[in-house]
């Protein structure tokens, strides 16, 4: 598995093997119109559907896609009835992030585990059978309405789990190279940040990797506060962001108001070559946050040499940060849906193992300048 790890040295305090986790299973989306996000994230991302649940398969309640790249699975979700929940859902937060699923060798466990260690049960250990085999799955609930998946499927061999069918896009898809999840990104309630760092480190045994500050995370305006947690083996990391106090409204806060809960607020996932993953997202029309030129004027003074030419990061608006353990390459998407909630960040790591610190002014700046067209500062 080609994940990054983290090290010694990365300050991983006290992440215990309780809830022995071998990444992330899947990220699932509730939407309006699966249909038609799955073709977004065909036509844009350059997923394949790998699978299907819907009316075709006996499943009266709702729809969904499952989209793969590599490593990285996404599962968009939309309800068939009026009854349904996952329309409450959406009428309250929008699209968004519903279950984020990790990949687990024991569901049952995993759910005893985090449960007598006070996690809130959403489901508890279900197994579920076709021809293919069984997985089992069991769910315990996190910030806001989200949710965690234990994912147990040493026992199938299927395209997805019982109630999916096998399915392929319709049309030629080509991919971009994303290959795994590095890091995904939960909004918080103002002064909860620390409540759910002690939820990772208690209940799901990560350890504490990064602390942020408003010192780190400020501009003129607005600020943030955020902790990384991390499992034990670094492949699955948690930042928390809350809000802190600014001059203005937070991106946080803005986030808050629209999704009416905590939530997920980004997904970052990694590239081998950020130069093409980028060149074709923009080319199929994904937007991406800009800063300024005079970024790029000082670039490699605080940065030092880096393998890429700063022309093409500069033409195509992609970040570069340096640690003491390499460099990184980084860019955040737009909001993927109408509400200013969740987005993407495509990362390539050279080295690096932090979270570009040395940018957030810059990409703070920049989200204050949608927040003001918005009207949201
Ligand atoms: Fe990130």
């Amino acid at each position: 598995m080609e994940r990054t790890v983290a090290k010694s040295e990365d300050k991983l305090v006290d992440a215990q093997d309780f809830l022995p986790l071998l990444g992330t299973d899947h990220v699932e989306i509730y939407v309006g119109n699966a249909k038609q996000s799955a073709y977004y994230y065909q036509a844009a991302f350059g997923f394949h559907v790998v699978a299907y649940s819907g009316l075709e398969t006996g499943n009266k309640q709702q729809t969904s896609y499952v989209l793969q790249q590599e490593k990285l699975r996404l599962v968009v979700t939309s309800a068939l009835t009026p009854e349904n929940p996952i329309n409450a859902h959406l009428a309250k937060h929008g699209d968004g992030v519903k279950v984020l699923a990790l990949w687990v060798d024991d569901a049952t466990k995993s759910w005893e585990e985090t449960t007598k260690r006070g996690a809130i049960s959403v489901q508890e250990p279900t197994r579920y059978k076709d021809e293919f085999g069984e997985v089992v799955v069991s769910s315990i609930q996190t910030y806001g309405e989200t949710i965690h998946k234990f994912v147990e499927r040493k026992n199938y061999r299927g395209a997805f789990m019982p109630g999916f069918e096998a399915k392929s896009s319709s049309f030629e898809v080509k991919p971009i190279g994303l290959q795994y999840i590095d890091h995904c990104v939960g909004n918080v309630e103002l002064g909860r940040m620390n409540e759910w760092v002690k939820f990772y480190e208690d209940v799901m045994g990560f350890g504490l990797l990064l602390t942020f500050d408003d010192k780190d995370i400020s501009t003129e305006y607005t600020a943030l506060m955020s902790k990384v947690v991390s499992n034990g083996n670094g492949y699955v990391k948690f930042p928390i962001n809350e809000p802190a106090k600014g001059k203005k409204k937070s991106q946080i806060e803005e986030y808050i108001d629209f999704y009416h809960s905590a939530g997920v607020q980004h997904i970052a996932v990694a590239t081998k070559d950020i130069i093409y993953t980028v060149s074709e997202l923009r080319r199929r029309g994904v937007e991406f946050l800009e800063v300024p030129a005079t970024y790029y004027e000082d670039l490699i003074e605080r940065v030092g040499n880096i393998k890429e030419d700063v022309k093409i990061l500069q033409d195509l608006n992609i970040l570069v940060d340096r640690d003491d353990e390499g460099y990184l390459l980084q860019i955040f998407t737009k909001p993927v849906q109408d509400r200013p909630t969740m987005f993407f960040e495509i990362i390539q790591r050279e080295g690096a193992k932090s979270f570009g610190k040395g940018n957030f002014k810059a990409l703070f700046e920049s989200i204050e300048r949608e927040q003001a067209n918005r009207g949201t500062l």
